[in-house]
Parts: structure tokens; sequence; C-alpha cells
């Protein structure tokens, strides 16, 4: 796909007849649209690869922006993205970049850091164009078999709160923002897994591949976990709430909230699962403490009768915070790993799943 900024240095002619393959160049071609061209084009590509990208296509991209063929695609995609960034160095150092950089990377897209030299302005510094074999080497390991150490399993996540309507208006929740475990579904997905993801409300974007599945309740959330099994391995990040009201269908007037909240306790979903005869082979909680950690999470290891404990202490800023410090607990020992970003967090949890599951058959 050449861009309308591509088309002023090459021309759609050369780059078709050095790849021998057809070039698209515009969102209005009236044949290909009709056949839903951009939404065609997103499905079959097994990669998407934005080389150069510019500082003006990664701020297009960043804000959502689907306004030609590119960034339409791009938008439609749920494929792996790679961009490989080309542009001045203030450009590339500016505030604006750096911030749309983070967004893209936060949503799942692999930006490579650009290379360092002379460039065609006559500065010098970060913001050439990696070389095509570092972009080959990036393109390679995003599609490389090794590291899909999931193929051909089942991954189910919870995540985010869940939210118990008290009447027409109100509802009580808790503050988990479900980066957690929307990081674990994308770490899993990128491992080659097929991911449900079982979302409560909150207003993260799917990550790219995953199948989402949103709830609002515990209930709910209870229903559908049952309703995506059979599923090798279950990762229980929501914060469920303990407690759902029996809702009223008029809004409660002042005074009456004493008498009007009456809680009733929701069923444990991680437990049931655990319990289930058609249990996932592993089935992992998250213990959210903010004392005696470990000890709590230990406690909850055995009354919930899950596998593993991922235990954080949630006294600090953890909820809706980027970074997290957790401990694997299992029957056997704890495990402290120091303080990482949230997706790093899920790309470790992922690798050990992968490596006690094994390959598939
Ligand atoms: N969990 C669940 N269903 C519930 C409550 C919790 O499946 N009704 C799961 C969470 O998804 C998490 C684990 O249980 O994986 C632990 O959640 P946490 O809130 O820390 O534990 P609670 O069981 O609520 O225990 P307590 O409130 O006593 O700490």
């Amino acid at each position: 796909m050449l861009t309308d900024g591509g088309s002023h240095f090459v021309t759609a002619m050369t780059l078709a007849a050095l790849s021998e393959e057809p070039v698209h160049t515009t969102l209005w071609d009236l044949k290909d649209e009709t056949e839903m061209g951009h939404i065609q084009l997103s499905r079959e590509a097994d990669l998407v690869v934005v080389a150069p990208g510019t500082a003006d296509l990664l701020a297009r991209m960043a804000a959502g922006i689907a306004d030609d063929l590119a960034t339409t695609l791009l938008l439609a995609t749920d494929k792996p993205v790679l961009v490989a960034p080309a542009m001045n160095v203030r450009m590339w150092s500016h505030a604006a970049t750096r911030r749309n950089v983070a967004t893209l990377r936060r949503d799942g897209v692999t930006v490579m850091e650009p290379d360092e030299g002379t460039m065609a302005c006559g500065e010098y510094g970060p913001g050439r164009l990696p070389e095509p074999a570092r972009i080959l080497a990036a393109a390679e390991t995003l599609l490389a078999p090794a590291a899909r150490p999931l193929q051909g399993r089942h991954v189910l996540v919870t995540a985010g709160p869940t939210h118990e309507p008290i009447d027409p208006v109100r509802y009580l929740a808790n503050r988990s923002s479900g980066k957690q475990g929307f990081a674990i579904a994308d770490a899993a997905a990128r491992a080659g897994a097929r991911v449900t993801l079982i979302a409560g409300p909150v207003t993260l974007p799917t990550p790219a591949g995953v199948d989402r599945v949103d709830v609002e309740t515990a209930l709910e959330m209870a229903a559908a976990v049952r309703a995506t099994l059979p599923a090798d391995a279950a990762v229980m990040v929501a914060a469920v709430a303990d407690w759902r009201v029996e809702a009223t269908g008029q809004k409660l007037k002042k005074g009456m909230a004493a008498a009007a909240l009456p809680l009733t306790e929701n069923p444990d979903i991680l437990a049931a699962l655990s319990r289930a005869p058609d249990r996932p082979r592993l089935v992992i909680g998250f213990a959210a403490e903010t004392e005696r950690v470990i000890e709590h999470a230990t406690a909850k290891l055995a009354r919930k009768g899950c596998d593993w404990i991922v235990a954080n202490d949630v006294s600090g800023d953890v909820m809706g915070g980027d970074a997290n410090a957790v401990h694997l607990i299992n029957a056997a020992d704890v495990e402290s790993w120091a303080e990482l970003p949230k997706t790093e967090v899920a790309a470790r949890l992922i690798a050990r799943i992968a490596d006690a599951l094994g390959p598939a058959a």
C-alpha cells in the first residue's frame, strides 16, 4: 500500500514493478471497495509492516484516524502491526511523538527504535529508518512459530471489575482498571493461543486477535466463564465484587439506603471453576491483598483449589497503575518478582503457563 506522502517519493508503478505485486493506493477505488477492499486486505495479511513510519502516520495511528487506505486498514486489522519509524531526530524526540509511540505500544503495536546516524536533512541522531535486515528480523520474530508456544491452546482470561447494580442509576464497583488482565490476554494471543477475554466494564482496547466477551456483573461473568469451557488454562484476574445488591427497579431516595441495601454474596467463580469436572488443566487466580500478602494469598490458593496464585499488594496505586510487583505461589513454593510493567508480568506469566502446559498435541 502506498500512501499519498509515499507517492511523492516513489510511484505505484515502481513498487509494483519491483515487488511484482499489486499496489493499492486509494480507499475510494470503487471495485475494491464494493468487495470491502480494506477489510479484505487486513484479513489476508499475517502481519502489517509500516515502513517508513512517519511522525504524521504515527500520530494518526495513535489517534485512531482512518482517512486513507493505510490508516483504515491499520484500524481494521486484528493482525500484529510492526512500525519502522523514520523521521527527523527532533520530530522523533518531540513530546507529541513520544506520547504517540507510548500509546501505540500500549495498544499492542510493535514500534521499532529507529537507527541512529546522519539524516537526509543533514542532522545527526536517532530517526533513520531501521536497516531492512533489522525490519526483516523484527517481522520474523513476530511471525516465528518458536515464539508461539501456546499455539493450539485455548486460554480463558477474566479482567476488570464487576459492577453490581443497586438501582437504575447506581452500582457497587471497585478500582480494578483491567490493565493486568488485558495484558495477559494480549501476551497469550501473541504466544499463539486462542484467547477468550471475559471483561468487566472497562474501556480498554481489545488486544489483537482476542475474542472479547463483555459482562457487567459477577453473575454474568460466572455464566460467561462456564460458556467458554473447555479451555487449557484459565487466568482469573478480574476483581469480582464479593457482594451484590437485590437491585430495585426505582431510584432509591435519600434515607432509604441503609434499609434498602441487603447484600448477597456472589458465587466464587474461581473456586467453582477449580472444582468443576471440566476444569482447565491449569487454573490461576489473582489475589489482591493490602497486608500479609503471601500468607493471605497462600490461604487463598488452598481455599479456592486453584493451581497457582499471583499475589500482589494493592495498598499503593497498583490498581490503575502500569506496574506490578507480584509473587507467584503454588503448593510447593513462592517466587517473588521485582516490580515490572504489567505487560512484562503478563509476558513472564504466559511463558510459565506455556512451559507448564508443554506443546499442544
Ligand atoms: N474471584 C472469583 N469470584 C469471586 C471473587 C473472587 O472468581 N466472587 C477470584 C478473582 O478473580 C481472583 C481471586 O478470586 O482470581 C481472588 O480474588 P480476591 O478478591 O483477592 O479474593 P476474595 O475471594 O474476594 O477474598 P477476600 O475478599 O476475602 O480477600
